[in-house]
């Protein structure tokens, strides 16, 4: 086996590895062992990645307890996290022992909550098996679980020790689930690197198709310019925001789509950066070229546009309020992520919400 690609997210102290690779879940126990040289392992997953990889837990050479959840976003909530809490204290486990993630962000974000809470914080692992997971929810320490009042609203930031993104497992991942972790990987182009835009405008078919040096690539450079802005903005004070590129939007739209199947999180985003741009267009912070641009990418990769979703949109009403509960807005302003152009994005407080207004009333 050839080494794996290494990010490193340099974080003093609690800086960590990301190897990403195809192969690593055949050797796990060597993976783990620099951050995790001894004491008891206890694995949180779910059932599709439990019946698909189970067979690679016996190579953590030691015993390991297992959690397995039942698949999908339910699974972020209070009760939840309580039984997990409640296996890791049956299991015995101190603050020394691992709690290690296998699986997408559902369990990436509810496992990471509870090793932050659990006797003040143990030793947790990601091994993310979507590939929105190994290009974002996996990399920077935001874990949360969904409250009544809203999705996300309940976490901590918790750093893993170490992130294993084994590329090999993408080929069992439904394709809708593929193309929404892709959207994540064309937000890193568009919020900062123009060239990385580029490069995925040749190659998107390629790390669709899981061409191994392509996917390789594209999650590298995802995981790379995901650990800079970490490392400069941990607790989002400032720039991580640039990271919601496509969410503000996408969140109305998810939140219109009761946060259902019909839209994936993923899908919600590719259509909420066509909206960013098409939107910094109409205000001439960008030219309707790159906007065009942005849109033929997701059209060529076959990813989700704002035409896919156009029917069920709800009206301008439901949208702005649902943009009006966004976390980064401060004091009732909107906080948007727009761009100047591919690879600039910024953050703008205090949008102007009759101009939005404008804008979804044409989409309508
Ligand atoms: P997910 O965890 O629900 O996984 C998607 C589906 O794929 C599930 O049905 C799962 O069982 C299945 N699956 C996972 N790996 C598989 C594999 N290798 N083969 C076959 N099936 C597999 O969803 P997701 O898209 O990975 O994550 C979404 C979650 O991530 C949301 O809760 C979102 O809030 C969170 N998120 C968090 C961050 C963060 O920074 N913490 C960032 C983005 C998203
Ligand atoms: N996924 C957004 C962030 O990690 O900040």
């Amino acid at each position: 086996m050839s080494d794996p690609r290494t990010v490193r997210v340099d974080l003093g102290a609690r800086s960590y590895d990301i190897l990403i690779g195809p192969g690593l879940l055949s050797d796990l126990g060597h993976w783990l062992e620099p951050v995790a040289p001894k004491g008891k392992i206890h694995v949180v997953t779910d059932e599709n990645v439990y019946g698909h990889y189970s067979r690679y837990l016996t190579t953590l050479d030691r015993d390991a307890s297992v959690t397995v959840l039942p698949a999908g976003e339910h699974q972020k909530r209070f009760e939840v996290l309580q039984n997990l809490l409640s296996d890791m204290f049956a299991e015995g486990l101190d603050r020394n022992d691992t709690l290690m993630a296998f699986g997408g962000g559902v369990i990436g974000d509810l496992s990471g909550f509870a090793a932050s809470i659990y006797k003040r914080g143990c030793r947790f692992v990601q091994v993310p098996t979507t590939l929105l997971a190994q290009v974002d929810s996996s990399v920077g320490g935001k874990t949360a679980i969904n409250v009544p009042q809203g999705k996300n609203l309940v976490g901590a930031f918790y750093q893993p020790s170490l992130v294993l993104a084994d590329t090999d497992v993408l080929k069992t991942l439904p394709d809708r689930e593929l193309k929404a972790g892709y959207a994540e990987v064309v937000k890193y182009g568009l919020l900062g690197n123009r060239d990385f835009f580029g490069w995925l405008d040749d190659n998107g078919k390629k790390v669709l198709s899981l061409d191994p040096d392509a996917v390789g690539e594209a999650i590298a450079t995802s995981c790379m310019m995901k650990a800079a802005i970490v490392a400069e903005d941990e607790q989002e004070r400032g720039m991580r925001a640039l990271l919601n590129l496509g969410h503000t939007f996408g969140h109305a739209l998810e939140a219109e789509a009761g946060y259902s199947n019909r839209l994936l999180h993923g899908e919600a985003v590719s259509a909420g950066m066509q909206m960013a741009f098409e939107y910094s267009a109409a205000q001439g912070l960008c030219s309707k070229d790159e906007a065009r641009r942005v849109e033929q990418h997701l059209a060529a990769t076959g990813l989700t546009r704002i035409a896919d979703v156009g029917e069920w949109l709800g009206d301008t009403d439901a949208l702005m309020t649902h943009m009006g509960q966004d976390k980064k807005n401060e004091g009732g302003a909107l906080t948007l992520i727009l761009a100047r152009g591919i690879g600039d994005a910024f953050v703008q407080k205090g949008a102007a919400k009759p101009d939005v207004r404008n804008y979804l009333k044409t989409l309508i």
